[in-house]
């Protein structure tokens, strides 16, 4: 509780603010002026390749070998000298995990501003001293004096205990990293949204289905679902443009492939929920999709040509 209070004064101060925008700014510039080659590190740090964000599933690796590491030590003071090749492996894995985690969570701390910010770089400062603390106790380790790795591990990982309360609290309270179209509704069934006459080609449209925002793009004979809300933070993709095959959000600018809503570039990482959809007399309808990923479009225009030779070959009207 008392920690909590600490935590809650801490996202207060606005006096970490300058040293996060000069953090950001130079993450940002690193990548800006890395060409693309540094746009597919940043992508793949986001964890646009995973379709998951990166970052919370490199801290498990870390966390788990740095309590392995932990555990073997103490076996080791308690006599199993067996445990100490194993104990110096986990930190040594832990440790180098720890440099590519680092790198993740500042890729993803672009985008983030107020009070979760002020959080995050706490988080990112408690992990690189951590990482310092157990790289100077590898060193140790190697030099034989082994009593004073133990130690410098163990004040290492109290701090990541800390650190990971932080990064708890990035997730669960301010939404870090969390898919914020997940609670999005896919219609049972197939639902009636819009005349298909009213959806001009390569123009994006928001229609509402059963409460849930759903973008609609028509391409030539095809057109394309998914819902509304970015899955990075929220951004309305109607708003956005469309990029060559992808709808980009006007926020941070994530790409998703109008075909079936994978990333095609960060910061977002969850992909877009598409729908599928088909034209019944005139009608666009939207129905469920067939899972993340994989969609059906039925084309269009196929079925206005068979919607109209219905129309003819009904009799007429008395
Ligand atoms: S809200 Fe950040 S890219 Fe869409």
């Amino acid at each position: 509780m008392r920690f909590q209070q600490g935590v809650d004064a801490l996202s207060r101060q606005s006096a970490l603010d300058p040293v996060s925008e000069v953090i950001q700014g130079a993450v940002r510039q690193i990548y800006a002026s890395s060409g693309p080659a540094g746009r597919r590190v940043e992508d793949a740090m986001y964890g646009t390749w995973l379709g998951h964000p990166l970052h919370p599933s490199l801290t498990d690796v870390v966390i788990g070998a740095w309590t392995a590491g932990a555990t073997f030590d103490l076996l080791e003071m308690l006599g199993g000298r067996a445990f100490a090749r194993c104990a110096d492996g986990a930190v040594a894995i832990g440790t180098a995990a720890a440099t590519v985690t680092a790198v993740s969570g500042l890729t993803d701390a672009q985008y983030v501003v107020g009070s979760a910010r002020r959080i995050g770089i706490l988080h990112g400062l408690l992990n690189v001293g951590a990482t310092v603390l157990q790289s100077v106790s590898l060193v140790q380790r190697a030099s034989g004096r082994r009593g004073l790795g133990r130690l410098f591990s163990a004040v290492s990982f109290a701090g990541l205990l800390m650190s990971a309360y932080l990064g708890g609290e990035l997730i669960q309270r301010y939404r870090i990293g969390v898919n914020r179209a997940a609670d999005e509704k896919v219609p049972g069934d197939y639902v009636p949204v819009l005349p298909l006459a009213e959806l001009p080609e390569n123009q994006l449209r928001q229609v509402d289905v059963q409460g849930s925002p759903v973008l609609l793009v028509r391409r030539g004979a095809r057109i394309y679902a998914m819902h509304a809300i970015c899955t990075h933070r929220s951004g309305n993709l109607a708003q956005g443009q469309l990029v060559d095959d992808a709808v980009q959000c006007p926020l941070h600018y994530s790409q998703f492939a109008l075909e079936d809503g994978h990333v095609l570039r960060g910061p977002a990482s969850f992909p877009e929920q598409c729908l599928a959809t088909r034209v019944r007399d005139g009608m666009i309808e939207v129905g469920p999709g067939a899972g993340l990923g994989r969609c059906r479009h039925e084309p269009a225009m196929g079925h206005v040509a068979q919607g109209e030779e219905e129309r003819m070959a009904a009799p007429a009207m008395p």
